[in-house]
């Protein structure tokens, strides 16, 4: 009667097809197959010693999940596009292993399981300046002692012209300011804290993009 879906009258977001989803329909891994640098960084602070839980959050087409659960770790993984978590389901079943995938907005997911590792890489700009706080403070709630959280941020630079190709959305969103993902984990340890500038070429016009890494620690 309301022309609704039950998931908009609950609050989540509609099943609408997202940006992500054209650029993943195609049987190309839009993002290649090559895990982050971060997968190994994690590698090196947390060696799967034991089954570590790890939750990916925006993981895309499942490169760095699918990587780090051969690795053996116990992987769960979300992201808003349908498509690329059918993708990524597709990777996990051809490198045989097991991720819980589900569908999730990080706008308005909030963690019930504890996890050793959160990883999230190329995503944060999606989450608005008011939520940050709330979003940051459920993960850094559900990681468990001694776990580590691995996030990058794009940030904002005078001398950085923005991206050519940048969605209405992401400017609204807001690109993060330098230091500013820094400071939500002023009270846990700093295992990495890094800034960097690198080329793009997405949309076809060379362009950079500045980014803040940070890993830090819940002791
Ligand atoms: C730049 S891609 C990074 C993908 C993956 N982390 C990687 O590095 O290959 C950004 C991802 O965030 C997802 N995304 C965008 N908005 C989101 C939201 N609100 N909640 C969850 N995922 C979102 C997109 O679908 C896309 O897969």
């Amino acid at each position: 009667m309301l022309n609704l879906s039950i998931d908009s009258l609950l609050g989540y977001p509609s099943q609408s097809i997202t940006e992500y989803d054209k650029h993943y329909n195609s049987t190309d891994y839009y993002w290649g197959l090559v895990p982050n640098h971060l997968c190994y960084e994690i590698l090196r602070l947390k060696p799967p010693t034991r089954p570590y839980k790890v939750l990916d959050i925006g993981c895309g087409e499942g490169k760095d999940a699918v990587f780090l659960a051969r690795n053996g770790y116990h992987v769960s993984a979300f992201d808003l596009s349908e498509q690329g978590l059918s993708k990524a389901r597709a990777l996990a079943d051809h490198c045989g292993v097991e991720i819980e995938f589900f569908r999730a907005d990080v706008r308005d997911f909030r963690l019930q399981k504890n996890y050793d590792i959160i990883f999230s890489s190329g995503v944060f700009h999606y989450i608005p300046h008011e939520l940050r706080g709330a979003i940051i403070d459920n993960l850094k709630s559900h990681t468990t002692e001694n776990g580590i959280n691995v996030i990058n941020v794009f940030v904002k630079k005078p001398f950085i012209a923005l991206p050519p190709d940048i969605e209405e959305c992401e400017i609204d969103a807001g690109i993060w300011k330098s230091g500013e993902l820094l400071m939500y984990y002023h009270d846990w340890l700093f295992r990495k804290n890094e800034e960097r500038i690198f080329d793009c070429h997405s949309g076809g016009i060379p362009h950079q993009h500045c980014m803040d890494v940070l890993i830090t620690q819940k002791i």
